[in-house]
């Protein structure tokens, strides 16, 4: 028994040895049967002894936990993203901000790999949980497919108390291909791109099957490094590469942004010679308390950016072009395509958007165009090809009445889009209820834009508040409409009358109100009751509500036909209410800047804090700014605020004025 026990141990290390030497290092020292002849005996020994298999055992990495769902976990600090630069002259425009801060910066430029975002936590040095992004608050408990990547430590090289770290997930080119190449064997369908089969295989409910997709993990990010004595980048990624996980070697280290271009530039024409996609490059100042003082934008850090290459063109032909009616009644032109490859997906349609672009581009049906990914992933055509003209080439003209409704189209005045005029056009109207279904919105499952139309055909709905009287009769002899599928929808219909005011805000279609304004608005006024009553002037006073928004909510809410679907859904029981922000709002409508480094408050904490209070934290000081929260060496932001005549508290004034009235 002994020896078995040893030999389990011995075991053990071979293969966490042989791993480290293939996945940290580079240099493999065993042959793959070798490899597989020492686990499968592993896994044999732990059979005869599951009491002595241990947390961090290699065997966990071949799978096999079986999840029904996955649940959800709260991240200790949200997951940011990174703002965008396109061009060097949005580089440039870094740079000087982050000068506005400090005379001498070292940046930190990193291959910005083509993943998705995982966040790892480690307790005693043990990896306890590995979660998705999801909505940056919020992720996917994805711990047991986690642990089915190699390039991921289950156990530290130091016993850390509590660590978290951050990195992307990804799938290597070549496994992205040989999957591809087995699902269609299999006559499975193929995905897209490596992103896409990445993020598939981490949210399988099967760990086996992601143990088979070989994926692997950067790793860049440590949450509160401060406190582990990481003063800089560099040091983080080192401190990671010592604690066992595999740091992209490729990043280098800048003192001016020109290197930094030349260094996008270069990577640019090299960003196909890696095993893995790459879709930039992420620029860090590298100093902690640089990036300290640099501070936050709602939704990311301003002291990194994420440059991302050139998107890749390719040519194809218009063949034709459409017209969509929308939710607004805009008509808007969208070219079909020879289909053709680009960045990863076959594409076959791209919107035009309007008509002036139609005339700037000069496109004309027929055309050869070049055709490019915005971001990587919406098509769009980029210009015409003259010299591939024929002189067959057809002018395209907006239709003088609506393709759907044959009401007549005319164009708002001031603005590019011709919109046809009759609110009860049906494109119009199954348009809207596909945005109320959708996933932001009341997000009910298996009410896909087929079924509506369906629905809107048998005339069993004509808005989306007729939804919720459907019944069971109704549904049942719809084409392709099983018993289960009519249960399961009523279901969601049903579920979705508890999605809240946040949700339902969107979910109306308010011109230039998004889902984030809606999750405002309902934490602001707790009922669509309050809400429907609030003046012009209380809406503006809300950070995040712009004058249009305002506006637009006011006469909104003015109309009949608003009050009347309002009323409708209230009486089918749908859900108008809010948890009403939990905080006494005491800086709502109040800009207020936080400077220096602070004794007792992380910046990231006390601007929370204002934000949950109503008030927003700006990064700097005008006329506007009710007061600056100044701490130690507070530069030139303080001085503004004197010479400017704004207030400036210390930190404990600011608790002082918190203690009063929480
Ligand atoms: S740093 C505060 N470094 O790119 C965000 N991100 O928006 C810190 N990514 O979602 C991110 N490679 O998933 C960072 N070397 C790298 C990265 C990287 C890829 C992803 C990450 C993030 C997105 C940026």
């Amino acid at each position: 028994m002994q020896d078995e026990f040893e030999r389990m141990r011995w075991l053990r290390e071979e293969i966490e040895a042989a791993n480290k030497q293939y996945y940290l290092l580079d240099q493999p020292t065993m042959t793959d049967a070798d490899y597989d002849a020492l686990m499968r005996e592993l896994l044999s020994l732990e059979a005869i002894h599951p009491d002595w298999v241990t947390p961090d055992s290699p065997t966990i990495r071949v799978g096999g936990e079986v999840a029904k769902e996955y649940s959800k976990v709260r991240h200790l600090e949200p997951l940011l993203s990174l703002d965008n630069a396109f061009s060097a002259e949005d580089l440039r425009e870094f740079d000087r901000r982050v000068r506005q801060v400090t005379s001498s910066v070292d940046y930190v430029v990193e291959l910005k790999i083509d993943g998705l975002t995982v966040a790892l936590t480690y307790e005693n040095g043990l990896l306890a949980v590995g979660a998705t992004r999801g909505d940056g608050e919020v992720g996917e408990d994805i711990t047991a497919n986690v642990k089915t990547v190699k390039s991921i430590p289950l156990r530290l090289k130091d016993e850390v108390p509590g660590l978290s770290v951050r990195g992307e997930g990804y799938m290597p080119k070549a496994s992205f291909a040989r999957l591809n190449q087995e699902r269609e064997e299999e006559g499975l369908s193929t995905f897209a791109n490596p992103r896409n089969a990445a993020a598939g295989s981490l949210r399988q409910l099967n760990s086996k099957i992601t143990a088979q997709r070989k994926l692997d993990y950067f790793a860049y990010q440590v949450l509160g490094a401060n406190e582990l004595g990481l003063h800089n980048q560099r040091e983080v990624l080192a401190f990671l590469k010592e604690q066992g996980f595999v740091v992209n070697p490729e990043y280098k280290i800048f003192q001016t942004i020109e290197e930094v271009i030349a260094y996008c530039e270069k990577m640019s024409s090299e960003r196909h010679g890696f095993s893995y996609d790459i879709d930039g490059l992420v620029i860090k100042v590298n100093d902690f308390a640089v990036q300290q003082e640099l501070g936050f934008t709602a939704k990311s850090p301003r002291s990194a950016i994420a440059y991302k290459f050139p998107a890749e063109q390719v040519e194809t032909v218009v063949e034709d072009i459409l017209i969509r009616v929308g939710r607004t009644g805009v008509l808007t032109p969208t070219a079909v395509l020879r289909p053709v490859l680009v960045a990863g997906s076959t594409v076959s349609r791209a919107t035009l958007h309007n008509l002036d672009n139609i005339r700037q581009k000069d496109i004309r049906i027929g055309d050869h165009v070049l055709l490019q990914k915005a971001g990587d992933v919406i098509p769009e055509v980029v210009r015409m090809l003259p010299e591939k003209r024929t002189g067959e080439e057809r002018i395209f003209v907006m239709p003088e009445y609506c393709p759907e409704c044959q009401s007549p189209v005319r164009q708002d005045e001031g603005e590019v889009a011709y919109r046809c005029q009759s609110i009860t056009c049906p494109a119009r109207q199954r348009e809207g209820i596909i945005h109320f279904v959708s996933r932001d919105a009341m997000a009910i499952d298996g009410l896909g834009p087929a079924v509506i139309q369906q629905l809107l055909d048998a005339n069993l709905i004509s808005d989306a508040a007729d939804l919720y009287s459907l019944t069971f009769e109704e549904l049942i002899p719809l084409e392709r409409m099983g018993k289960k599928s009519a249960e399961n929808l009523l279901k969601a219909i049903q579920e979705s009358k508890t999605r809240g005011l946040g949700p339902l805000l969107f979910a109306l279609g308010i011109r230039h109100t998004g889902e984030k304004a809606g999750k405002v608005l309902a934490q602001r006024f707790g009922s669509m009751e309050q809400l429907m009553h609030a003046s012009l002037e209380e809406l503006q006073e809300i950070p995040d509500i712009g004058p249009t928004m305002a506006e637009n909510l006011v006469y909104f809410f003015s109309l009949e036909s608003t009050k009347l679907f309002i009323e409708k859904l209230s009486r089918a029981g749908v859900d108008m209410t809010a948890e009403k922000a939990s905080k006494p709002q005491i800086f709502a409508g109040k800009s207020i800047v936080v400077t220096g480094s602070l004794e007792r408050w992380d910046r990231r904490e006390i601007e929370k804090v204002i934000e949950d209070h109503g008030g927003k934290a700006a990064s700097s000081v005008s006329k506007k700014t009710a007061f600056v929260i100044a701490g130690e060496k507070a530069g030139s932001k303080l001085t503004k605020a004197q010479e400017l005549g704004v207030q400036v508290l210390s930190e404990d004034q600011f608790e002082v004025l918190l203690k009063q009235q929480d």
